[in-house]
């Protein structure tokens, strides 16, 4: 095992023009939209505080107020709801007050995911760093993040999380070609590919929203030129350190099995609400239910 260090810190970009939800997202970030009853971002910052990741750097973008106020505490709200003793939505508005640690840092220019992870480099220091998307779930009952973390601390380099994926989508993600490590549950990254077209990507493998990396990260994306869609790639930037090992360790991914939500495209955000709200014990006894019957209406 190599020496480690703790890692205490998660970095999740929040900066993106999010242009697929628009107008939804005109004056509002997408990672704002609500799934079921939460905004989708405070399902990632429970995951990061559920991992033991307690201090949280948001990088935001134009519309900030939105996800600071949220992550704010309302007193005057909270009185009104104490005076009604309505304690349990006094809960519900709280809860998201006592996520930890949250420090907030500006993109200015949404230049891209490797531009937004850069802008963290003074917060985060030295020690590697976990970085979560705002718009993309991992359901609470499945485990990704911790198994990251400990493959982090035994390889010492950067993780990265894969997901099978249907051949045709692969165009919509970074792809990986990886090896399997023998006798270990996670595989090495040997060569990563933003947005492949089918016929150029290695692997049905898609980089998905969950990252555990080495801080030497910075100084790579410090001189990675804009690449694809003329943004600053992250993938680009892993790329350089899977290709690499003297420079961070190289890179090492877990491939995850679980439930995952993408909530930053249309059909994906309305399957996500779906899917949740239908497991809910407040509503879903009654959305399943109400569900046949649509859909066996749309058969008719
Ligand atoms: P996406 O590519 O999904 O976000 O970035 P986007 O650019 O907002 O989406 P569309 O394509 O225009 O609809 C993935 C994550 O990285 C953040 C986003 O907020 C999202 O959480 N991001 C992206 C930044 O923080 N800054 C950027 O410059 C780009």
């Amino acid at each position: 095992m190599t020496e480690t260090q703790r890692i205490t810190k998660a970095v999740i970009p929040a900066a993106g023009l999010g242009t697929r939800f628009l107008p939804a997202t005109k004056a509002m970030p997408k990672e704002m939209l609500p799934v079921v009853d939460k905004p989708a971002i405070q399902y990632v910052v429970a995951e990061a505080a559920k991992a033991g990741l307690s201090d949280v750097l948001m990088i935001t973008g134009r519309s900030k107020r939105a996800l600071e106020d949220h992550f704010d505490r309302v007193p005057s709200l909270e009185k009104v709801l104490a005076d009604k003793g309505d304690d349990e939505k006094l809960r519900l508005i709280q809860e998201a007050t006592e996520l930890g640690e949250i420090h907030y840092v500006r993109q200015g220019d949404p230049r891209g995911l490797g531009h937004a992870v850069l802008r963290a480099k003074r917060h985060v220091g030295d020690d590697p760093f976990a970085v979560l998307l705002g718009d993309d779930l991992i359901d609470e009952r499945d485990e990704l993040l911790s198994e990251m973390i400990r493959v982090q601390q035994e390889t010492g380099g950067s993780v990265i999380a894969l997901m099978e994926v249907d051949p045709s989508q692969v165009g919509s993600y970074g792809c990986a070609d990886v090896t399997p490590v023998d006798g270990q549950d996670y595989v090495k990254v040997n060569r990563l590919v933003e947005k492949p077209k089918p016929e150029e990507a290695p692997s049905n493998l898609a980089v998905i929203g969950r990252y555990v990396l080495h801080p030497s990260v910075f100084e790579v994306l410090e001189r990675t030129e804009p690449g694809r869609g003329d943004e600053v790639q992250l993938t680009d930037a892993l790329q350089e350190l899977a290709s690499s090992e003297e420079i961070g360790g190289g890179v090492h991914a877990v491939v995850f099995r679980g439930r995952r939500y993408d909530t930053g495209d249309k059909l994906s955000y309305i399957q996500a609400v779906i899917s949740l709200a239908s497991e809910r014990h407040d509503i879903g006894d009654r959305l399943v239910p109400w569900l046949k019957e649509f859909v066996a209406d749309l058969d008719r």
